[in-house]
């Protein structure tokens, strides 16, 4: 087996960080690697097994004798850089959205679907960290009882948002723990009210930036930009992305997705229709079964998954799997994982392998 020369785009933000640990946890043939970003991180180094190497800026040479180039550094920087990356031969694994829907574009969980990466001519999308996690699940539920529709709520982590979310929720707890009359649990009268909800002690957009309200001690009913049917784009990526990893045309997802203010890692609570009659007992047992995933219900002792029991993990786990009493054949179910791992940077390593 040959080493591989590496390029990451993105290598020094929340996603980008965690490829270069996945790298070298599972031990990537890597010949070199070239660290990229913006000049905001130009000067800056990251460790990469015992090494310190230099981030390099982004530029039209930066895939010059590359193999394989991870990019994940927003759509904008893909759909720029990509063609340029292919165009100096390198093998792209890309995490934005993209190109994931296009024909020639295979969409890969390496659980899933691993047949279509040998479809790729130099391009290879990631997918929707929130429809990778529910996939985990949902994929292996599907082969033993055809799904037909799903109704589905995220509870999707500040990390997915990238690392300037993560500091957001940070100095947004701080500031409200700083505030004696919240800590106080007094009743709030509306002065104090509208000083918390800017924040304290910092201006609504000093400490506003990444969303349009305090993500601290709140929910945002709002993930990605709104599209003309009231859904959001992340809402919708469920149906689309699902349907193409699936090769399942008809699959039809109604989600509402939901920003809550957890570090890391992504959950969602799905109910699912299927074409046959559910067994419980055959559901768990392909659940307990499937790749990537762990069975972890024992409501009863408090055992389901929650996310600071998959944060930092490669699995998946999924519970609370019961019949939906909502539908005829249906089934309800809790899966959680760590989105920065399986909806994106382990999922692209998984892919590397792959080819
Ligand atoms: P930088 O550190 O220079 O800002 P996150 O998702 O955590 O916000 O990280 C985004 C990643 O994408 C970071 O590594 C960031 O680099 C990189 N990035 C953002 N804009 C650009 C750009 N114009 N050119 C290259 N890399 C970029």
């Amino acid at each position: 087996m040959k080493d591989y020369h590496i390029a990451v785009v993105g290598a020094t933000g929340a996603v980008g960080q965690e490829l270069l640990r996945v790298l070298e946890r599972r031990n990537f043939p890597v010949a070199s690697l070239r660290p990229i970003s913006s000049a905001r991180s130009a000067g800056k180094s990251v460790g990469f097994r015992d090494e310190s190497i230099p981030v390099q800026k982004l530029n039209e040479h930066s895939f010059e004798k590359i193999d394989i180039a991870f990019f994940s550094a927003g759509g904008e920087i893909s759909r720029k850089y990509v063609p340029i990356a292919c165009q100096a031969d390198a093998i792209v694994i890309d995490n934005s959205s993209v190109f994931r829907m296009d024909a020639h574009v295979p969409l890969v969980i390496p659980e899933i679907n691993a047949e279509d990466v040998r479809l790729h001519r130099g391009l290879i999308a990631n997918p929707n960290c929130t429809t990778a996690i529910t996939l985990m699940a949902l994929f292996p539920l599907h082969r033993a009882f055809s799904v037909l529709r799903i109704f589905a709520a995220s509870y999707q982590a500040v990390s997915g948002s990238g690392t300037r979310a993560i500091d957001e929720l940070s100095q947004q707890i701080k500031n409200w723990m700083e505030d004696d009359q919240f800590c106080s649990r007094r009743p709030l009268d509306d002065t104090t009210r509208a000083k918390l909800s800017s924040h304290g002690h910092a201006s609504q957009s000093e400490a506003t930036t990444v969303y349009p309200h305090p993500i601290a001690f709140n929910l945002l009913p709002h993930v990605d930009s709104f599209l003309e049917n009231g859904y959001t784009k992340e809402e919708m990526k469920m149906q689309s992305e699902a349907r193409k990893i699936m090769h399942l045309p008809q699959f039809r997802a109604s989600v509402t997705c939901v920003r809550v203010p957890v570090y890391r890692a992504h959950s969602v609570a799905v109910s699912a229709e299927f074409e046959k009659p559910i067994s419980l007992e055959r559901a768990r047992e392909v659940l307990a079964k499937a790749p990537g995933l762990e069975l972890v219900d024992e409501p009863l002792s408090n055992r389901y998954p929650m996310p600071l029991s998959v944060s930092e993990k490669d699995n998946c786990q999924v519970g609370r799997v019961r019949v939906d009493c909502a539908f005829e054949n249906g089934l309800a179910f809790w899966v959680s994982g760590d989105q920065l791992l399986k909806g994106a940077a382990l999922n692209a390593v998984q892919i590397a392998e792959l080819l």
